[in-house]
């Protein structure tokens, strides 16, 4: 009966860490949103060094009036607000960004001076929690994480029976 209890106390612990593994989507801003903040871009900065942001993870641009999401990829051209180089640029709101890649993104807003007034965020993207590699296939590796935990699940009330 003891090494029963061991067994199943090591698969909950197994099943507790993989669900760490899992996807998060993050609000920028919080209750905030998407916008040009009232103290500048200390707002975004604030919020950004409150989360641990990995592969695998969303961020939800969410916002009215107008704005936009445009990334670009140098830290120069984040910190000058220089909108040659953008990548992208996602211009509809409640828009769900992949954090698909290990490095630091940049986001600003290209409207007027939005991007100067602070609307610009740098999010860096640490490795998936488990995993020391970078995974492009987030999806993928989520459905797997789930499904293996389904089967340990069973296993566990396989054992409670
Ligand atoms: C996005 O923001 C608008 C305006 O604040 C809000 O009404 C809406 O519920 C938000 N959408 C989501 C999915 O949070």
């Amino acid at each position: 009966m003891a090494s029963r209890m061991v067994l199943v106390g090591c698969v909950l612990l197994l099943a507790a860490l993989l669900q760490g593994a899992t996807a998060v989507t993050y609000t920028v801003g919080d209750s905030l949103g998407w916008t040009t903040p009232p103290g500048g871009a200390i707002a975004y900065s604030t919020w950004a060094n409150q989360h641990t942001f990995r592969v695998g993870d969303n961020l939800f641009f969410n916002w009215t009036g107008n704005h936009n999401v445009a990334e670009v990829s140098s830290e120069t051209d984040y910190d000058n607000c220089n909108q040659k180089n953008v990548e992208m640029t996602l211009g509809s709101p409640e828009v769900n960004v992949p954090l698909t890649t290990k490095k630091d993104y940049y986001y600003i807003c290209t409207v007027a001076s939005h991007c100067s007034l602070g609307q610009k965020v740098k999010i860096s993207v640490k490795s998936a929690s488990g995993s020391p590699t970078s995974s492009t296939n987030s999806t993928a590796s989520s459905l797997a994480v789930g499904s293996f935990s389904a089967v340990l699940f069973s296993i566990v009330i396989a054992f409670l029976h």
